[in-house]
C-alpha cells in the first residue's frame, strides 16, 4: 500500500475538512460554502463513502483529503501528503526528492505543529483563542493560518516529541527546545501563541512565538539552522505565491500579524520581510515571481539608519538597470506610507480601501530615498546639501536611462533649491564606492564619468598592477603622493609598496588582509608590453592620478570657499584655503606643462 493510501484509510474526510470549514458533520452528505471561491449558495460538498470532495461551483473542482489539503494551505502535494501523514501519526519514510531535500527538524517541527495547534484547540487554549479573537481571527483562521500554544504546565512539547522518538539533538537545532544542564528538555516557547513558517515551498521550517503576557521579547523566532534562515524567508511566500505571480506585485510587510491579516482579507500577494528591513537574498526571491515589489513599511522602522541601509542596497542591486549579466530584469521598487504610526494589520482591519489606496499610491524606491535624506539633513546649509548629494549621486548613477537621471536629479535639485547645474558640477566630486559599500554600477558612458568617481580607482588599480609588476620601474611611481589614490583599500596597498623597498619585502610583510589584495591586483591581466611601453603606461597613469587628485583638491577648495560658513567664520581659516588653492592651480599648471 503506498504512503497515500495508507494515510487515506487513517483519516476521515469530513473530520478533517470540517476543521477548515463550516460543515454539517452530521448531513449523509454534506455541504458547505466553498472554500477556494467566494459564493453564497453551498456547492462544495464532501462524500463520506468515498471519501472525496467537489465543488460543483465556480472552481469545480475536487479531489481526496490530500488535494484539500495541498489546495488549503497552498502546497504541492507531497507536502499536503506529509501533514496529512502526520494527522494520521504515520512517519513518511518514502524516498525523498533530491532537490527539496526534507531534513529531520522539518519532521520534528510537523510533529510539533500537530500538538500545538492541539493545545490551543483544547481547553488549556480557551484564553490564547480568546486573544486571537480579540484581534479578529477567526477560528477557521486559527487553522488555517496554523497558529499553536506552547503549554505551561506539566505537560510540554518536550515531552510529546519524546514521545514521538524526536531525537534530542534534533529538537535542539530545530530550536524547540533546550536541554538542561542535567539533560533535562525544556520548551523553548513556553506559554507562547505559535505561528507555523512555511518557506515558499510550504516546508515547516520554524516557529515565530508570540508572548501572551507582554514578556520580553515579543517574538521568539526558530534559531538560525539548515532550515531556517529569517534573512532569505518571506513569511507568507507559500500562500502569496501564485496571486503574486497572476498580479507581478508583491507587496512585503514586516510583521506575521500583518500578512494573515491581509491573506485573511483577501489580499493575497502580501509577504513578511519578519521584522527586518527588507534584504536581497529576499528579493531575490521573489524577483522571478514579481515585476513590481511594494514595500510597506511601518512608519518608525522607516527613518531608520537600517532600513535606508538595506533599501539603498535593494536599490543599488535591482532599481538600475541592467547588470553585470547585460538583461537581468529591473524591479519596479515602491514605499508605501503608513500614516499615524499604524501597521498593516490595523489599516487592512479597520479598512480596505485605505489600505487598497495606501498600496496604490506607494511611492518610488528613490523617491522615498531622496525624500528620506533630505529630511535626516539640514538641507538649508551647503554642508546639508552636500550630504544628501552624496547620498544620492550613486544611487541615480545606477539608472542606465539618462531621462530617468535627469528625472531623479531636477527632483533632488528643486527639493535641495539648487540649480540643475550646480548639482551636476558637484557629481564629479563623489565616490560611490566608498559609501556604505552600496552595490553601484554605472552601467553607461555618462554614468561611468559624470556621476560616479569609478574612472579613476580603474586608474588606481592599473597603476598598482603596473608597480607589482617588477622593481625595474618602481622610481616612476616613488614620488606620487600617496593621498592621490582615492580608495583606501588602494592607497594601503600603495604605501605599503613604497615603505617596503621591493615586491619581495612587500610580499614577506603584509598582513593577510592587505596579502589578499595585493594577490587580485597581480592576478589582473596586462597587455604585452616592452620596456618603453612599459615606463610609458606608468608614467601616463601617475599623471593621470595626479590629475585627478589635485582636480578634486581644487574642488574641494572652491566648495569650501562658496561655504557661508567659511565666509563669516573665519578669515584665518578662509586665507588658508585661498592659498592652498593659488598652491593646487600652481600645480596642475606644472602638470600640464611638464613634458611626459
Ligand atoms: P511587530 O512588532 O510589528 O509584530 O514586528 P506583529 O507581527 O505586528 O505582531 P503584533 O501585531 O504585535 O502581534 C514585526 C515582525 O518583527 C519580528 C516578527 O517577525 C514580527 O512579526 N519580530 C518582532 C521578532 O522577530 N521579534 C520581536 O521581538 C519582535
Ligand atoms: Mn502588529
Amino acid at each position: 500500500m503506498s504512503l497515500a493510501d495508507d494515510v487515506k484509510k487513517r483519516l476521515d474526510i469530513v473530520q478533517v475538512v470540517s476543521e477548515y470549514v463550516d460543515l454539517d458533520t452530521r448531513a449523509r452528505t454534506p455541504k458547505a460554502r466553498c472554500p477556494f471561491h467566494a459564493e453564497n449558495t453551498p456547492s462544495f460538498v464532501v462524500f463520506p463513502e468515498s471519501q472525496l470532495w467537489r465543488c460543483f461551483g465556480a472552481c469545480a473542482t475536487g479531489g481526496d483529503v490530500i488535494t484539500f489539503l495541498s489546495r488549503q494551505h497552498k502546497v504541492d502535494f507531497r507536502e499536503a501528503l506529509r501533514m496529512a501523514a502526520t494527522r494520521a501519526g504515520i512517519r513518511d519514510t518514502s524516498p525523498r526528492r533530491e532537490e527539496r531535500k526534507s531534513s529531520p527538524l522539518i519532521e520534528a517541527n510537523e510533529v510539533a505543529q500537530a500538538y500545538l495547534a492541539g493545545v490551543l484547540n483544547s481547553p488549556r487554549g480557551e484564553a490564547a483563542r480568546a486573544y486571537l479573537k480579540s484581534r479578529g481571527i477567526v477560528d477557521a483562521a486559527v487553522r488555517r493560518r496554523e497558529f499553536g500554544l506552547c503549554p505551561d504546565g506539566l505537560e510540554t512539547l518536550a515531552g510529546h516529541l519524546q514521545s514521538k522518538g524526536i531525537q534530542a539533538g534534533v529538537a535542539r537545532a530545530a530550536g524547540l527546545v533546550t536541554q538542561t544542564r542535567e539533560g533535562a528538555w525544556r520548551d523553548m516557547f513556553v506559554g507562547r501563541l505559535t505561528i507555523a513558517i512555511r518557506d515558499a515551498d510550504g516546508r515547516l521550517v520554524g516557529f515565530g512565538a508570540r508572548t501572551l503576557s507582554g514578556a520580553e521579547p515579543k517574538y521568539l523566532n526558530s534559531p538560525r539552522s539548515e532550515v531556517f534562515d529569517k534573512s532569505k524567508l518571506l513569511y507568507g511566500l507559500h500562500w502569496a505565491r501564485d496571486r503574486v505571480r497572476l498580479t507581478g506585485t508583491v507587496v512585503v510587510v514586516e510583521g506575521y500579524m500583518d500578512v494573515i491579516a491581509a491573506h485573511e482579507r483577501e489580499f493575497e500577494n502580501v509577504v513578511a520581510s519578519m521584522g527586518t528591513a527588507i534584504t536581497r537574498d529576499q528579493v531575490e526571491h521573489v524577483k522571478g515571481l514579481a515585476q513590481k515589489v511594494v514595500l510597506a513599511l511601518d512608519a518608525d522602522a522607516a527613518g531608520q539608519e537600517a532600513t535606508l541601509n538595506s533599501l539603498e542596497t535593494v536599490w543599488g542591486a535591482y532599481g538600475g538597470a541592467s547588470s553585470e549579466l547585460g538583461a537581468r530584469r529591473q524591479l519596479d521598487i515602491r514605499v508605501a506610507r503608513l500614516a499615524g504610526g499604524k501597521d498593516p494589520d490595523e489599516v487592512i482591519s479597520q479598512s480596505p480601501d485605505a489600505w487598497r489606496s495606501i498600496v496604490d499610491d506607494a511611492a518610488p524606491l528613490l523617491d522615498w530615498l531622496i525624500d528620506t535624506h533630505v529630511r535626516r539633513n539640514d538641507v538649508s546649509t551647503p554642508a546639508g546639501k552636500a550630504r544628501v548629494t552624496e547620498a544620492i549621486f550613486p544611487l541615480v548613477a545606477v539608472l542606465q536611462n539618462t531621462y530617468e537621471q535627469d528625472r531623479y536629479l531636477t527632483a533632488l535639485s528643486s527639493k535641495l533649491g539648487v540649480t540643475l547645474e550646480q548639482l551636476r558640477a558637484s557629481a564629479g566630486r563623489i565616490r560611490p564606492q566608498r559609501r556604505r559599500g552600496l552595490a553601484v554600477r554605472g552601467n553607461t558612458e555618462a554614468s561611468e564619468s559624470a556621476l560616479t568617481g569609478q574612472a579613476d580607482t580603474a586608474i588606481e588599480r592599473f597603476l598598482l598592477t603596473m608597480v607589482l609588476s617588477g622593481d625595474d620601474i618602481r622610481e616612476y611611481a616613488a614620488e606620487l603622493p600617496e593621498e592621490a589614490f582615492s580608495d583606501p583599500g588602494n592607497r594601503a596597498v600603495f604605501t605599503a609598496w613604497q615603505t617596503s623597498g621591493t615586491i619581495g619585502r612587500l610580499r614577506e610583510t603584509a598582513p593577510p588582509d592587505l596579502a589578499e589584495r595585493i594577490e587580485h591586483l597581480t592576478g589582473n591581466p596586462l597587455p604585452p608590453m616592452d620596456q618603453r611601453a612599459r615606463v610609458g603606461a606608468i608614467t601616463d597613469s601617475v599623471r593621470r592620478l595626479l590629475e585627478l587628485h589635485l582636480k578634486r583638491l581644487k574642488a574641494q577648495e572652491a566648495r569650501a570657499l562658496e561655504d557661508p560658513a567659511f565666509i563669516e567664520g573665519s578669515p584665518e581659516t578662509r586665507t588658508l584655503i585661498e592659498q592652498r588653492s593659488l598652491e593646487t592651480n600652481e600645480r596642475l599648471k606644472n602638470l600640464y606643462t611638464r613634458q611626459p
